[in-house]
């Protein structure tokens, strides 16, 4: 298959990247940066900055992961916008690549785009399925624009399918590697109350999720990507010190964060109980179903 990617050079990316060449398929990124992405990613990929470069490559699938990261600086206005527009930038400069190929008749079969469970902002500590209604916050607007400028492919044939994804576990990048030294060194604790829920998924099984997605005929519209078992920031709190041996007694107060973070503070202290009912009802399974697998599998490395 030939596989276009976006965020190739991400910590996600760089695994389905991977695990695409490993399975034959010929890969291409997208990057702002090609000398850099081609520094970082196998030299069998094709890089180039601009969607319309692959036009004669015709690919048959596209993968959306490119976007300013969410939680490396304070949401002023200025980079609210840039989180929001980074993200439509680079879908619609996909969607332009899919409406030039479907006029010559070539256009990509899927298309799979990122989201986050941020689409459904704070639900308190109710189950969240693909039907339940978002809360209107920053973070839902931020995915519901993402997600509706990847739904315009489908207007060209192209099956869309987006996936909510959650906190991303594995060693070497994500939220890990943001909180393995602290909670080595014994200064793990939860944040607030701790009964924020925090949606999580093995690295291995979102490339697993999105090779499923486009593989899976049919399966279109939005895709909850976290593992069955969601866990709340204090049992997270204790499932990380546990795998490493460290305590976890310490408590970040509610009221620090939202002062040092502003309303980015919501990532941390608010969340949704997510459940990926519409990835097991299409038969998908998880090889890191409980966060004891995931952490024993990433922590023991
Ligand atoms: N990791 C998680 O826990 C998590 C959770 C929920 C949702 N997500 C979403 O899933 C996607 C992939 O996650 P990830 O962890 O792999 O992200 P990442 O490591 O931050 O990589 C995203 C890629 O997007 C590109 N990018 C960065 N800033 C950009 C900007 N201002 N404009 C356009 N492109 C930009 C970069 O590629 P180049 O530098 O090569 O252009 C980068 O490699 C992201 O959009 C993220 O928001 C991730």
């Amino acid at each position: 298959m030939r596989l276009l990617i976006t965020g190739g050079t991400g910590f996600v990316g760089r695994r389905l990247v991977e695990r695409a060449l490993q399975a034959d398929h010929e890969v291409m990124v997208i990057s702002r940066d090609p000398e850099r992405a081609r520094r970082v990613l196998p030299e069998a990929v094709r890089v180039a900055d601009d969607a319309m470069d692959f036009v004669s490559a015709a690919p048959e699938a596209i993968v959306n992961l490119a976007g300013e990261p969410i939680a490396d600086r304070r949401w002023s206005d200025s980079q609210k916008t840039r989180l929001v527009e980074s993200r439509r930038h680079a879908t619609r400069d996909i969607v332009a690549l899919c409406e030039q190929l479907a006029a010559e008749d070539r256009a990509p079969r899927v298309l799979v785009s990122g989201s986050a469970m941020g689409f459904y902002g704070d639900q308190g500590d109710r189950e969240v399925g693909e039907e339940t209604p978002p809360h209107d916050e920053f973070a839902h607007r931020l995915c519901l624009a993402w997600e509706q400028e990847a739904q315009k492919a489908a207007a060209f044939g192209v099956r869309v399918a987006v996936l909510r994804i959650g906190l991303v576990l594995d060693a070497g990048g994500g939220t890990l590697a943001k909180l393995l030294p602290p909670f080595r060194l014994g200064l793990g604790g939860r944040l607030g109350d701790g009964r924020q829920y925090m949606p999580w998924i093995h690295r291995e099984d979102l490339v697993a999720a999105i090779e499923f997605l486009l593989d899976g005929d049919g399966l279109e519209g939005a895709f909850n990507g976290s593992a069955p078992a969601p866990v709340t920031n204090a049992e997270f709190t204790r499932a990380l010190g546990r795998h490493l041996h460290r305590p976890t007694r310490l408590c970040v107060p509610a009221p620090l964060l939202k002062l040092g973070l502003g309303e980015m503070s919501r990532l941390l202290l608010t969340g949704a109980k997510m459940k990926p009912v519409r990835l097991q009802e299409a038969g998908f399974t998880f090889r890191y179903p409980t966060l004891d697998d995931a952490l024993a599998a990433i922590v023991s490395h």
